[in-house]
């Protein structure tokens, strides 16, 4: 008889557990555990989704950052990173190159850049708006300010993309030097959702100093926060950073937290990251198989690709936008799924 096993099957029967409980299932995870979890994980996903996978096109509009998050190979200190900034033209191609493509959402994910200020990047969102009417915009560029959020969200901004990076605060003051903090990272996520931003939040899986009870916590924190999407992937060493010699997140783990997710939050839209294409060659799809149900391939233009590296060795830094569509329709379609057409709003209330 297989303890933990049976934890797997009273979480799928009661879609909870107690702490402790999931302490153990995490822990303790074995192999056929994983296999039943993904497997129900998979289950819950069709139910709900069937097999349609989401695509969301990545332009990293941004390489410029003023904060210096330990972690992250485009921290302020990374002197070797050369930096960019993408202009509304070469934005909006971006967008014009998607349409084509069949996205029907782009996500603008930037480092915290105050080049970008309101009046620039209300711009930039106000034109995509106009020029694509039918398509949801995604914000991902940090921290702002409340009237921010606000005036972007007026300007025709739907949705924001915000990792809390982890749900406990000791934890976050390891990740990220003194002038960062969790109250406000945590404070944004709640404004954002007040507003009326459809809200994803997410972590890293393996960064430093990471604890089983830090995973437990994450779980808890997703079930009362509730975003509408959880973006986690493997923490991977950047090697112009202070965590160069850290050990990086497995593919395993990260793949056992997404069956996890999808089964305590069955409707929540889950990506399949970059970050976990990286750890594994079959990580996206794999990914898919453990409930995931999103993929966000890079629509940026390709000179810029190797620029936002975020962790070494990240995937999809030399194809075009086309090759990267096309690779991966034939990746979701090895795990019996396809693109879904619409714009992929989130079911959560
Ligand atoms: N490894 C994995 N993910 C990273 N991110 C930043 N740096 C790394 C890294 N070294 C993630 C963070 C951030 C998202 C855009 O990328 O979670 O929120
Ligand atoms: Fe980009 Fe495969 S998804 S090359």
């Amino acid at each position: 008889m297989n303890e933990i096993l049976e934890l797997a099957e009273k979480l799928v029967k009661q879609q909870n557990l107690t702490d402790r409980e999931l302490y153990r299932l995490i822990e303790e995870r074995d192999e056929e555990t994983g296999k039943y979890l993904e497997e129900q994980a998979g289950k819950m996903r069709r139910l709900y989704y069937g097999n349609q996978i989401y695509i969301r096109g990545l332009i990293e509009f941004t390489n410029y950052c003023k904060n210096d998050c330990y972690y992250c190979g485009i921290r302020c200190s990374n002197r070797k990173a050369e930096r960019y900034r993408l202009s509304r033209e070469e934005i909006l191609s971006c967008c014009k190159q998607g349409y084509e493509l069949g996205f029907r959402t782009f996500v603008l994910q930037g480092g915290e850049d105050l080049w970008y200020d309101d009046e620039r990047l209300c711009d930039i969102v106000r034109t995509i708006r106009n020029g694509f009417p039918d398509c949801a915009i995604t914000l991902s560029c940090g921290e702002r300010s409340r009237e921010s959020y606000q005036a972007l969200f007026d300007a025709g901004a739907n949705r924001y993309l915000l990792r809390h990076e982890t749900a406990d605060e000791v934890h976050y003051r390891r990740l990220h030097p003194a002038g960062m903090s969790f109250s406000h990272r945590m404070a944004c996520l709640r404004q954002l959702k007040e507003i009326g931003y459809q809200v994803g939040c997410g972590f890293m899986v393996g960064t430093p100093g990471q604890t089983i009870e830090h995973l437990v916590r994450e779980l808890r924190f997703l079930q009362s926060f509730r975003p509408h999407m959880v973006g986690i992937g493997p923490f991977l060493p950047h090697r112009d950073t202070p965590f160069r010699e850290e050990a990086g997140g497995t593919a395993e783990l990260t793949l056992y937290m997404l069956s996890l997710i999808r089964l305590l939050l069955p409707k929540v839209l889950l990506p399949a990251t970059t970050a976990l294409g990286t750890a594994a060659g079959d990580g996206r799809e794999r990914g898919i198989l453990a409930g995931a149900n999103v993929v966000m391939p890079n629509l940026s233009p390709v000179s810029v690709r190797k620029k936002y590296m975020l962790y070494d060795d990240k995937i999809c830094t030399g194809e075009e936008s086309a090759q990267c569509v096309g690779c991966l329709s034939r990746r979701i379609a090895s795990v019996g799924c396809e693109i879904a057409v619409s714009r992929g709003d989130s079911l959560m209330q």
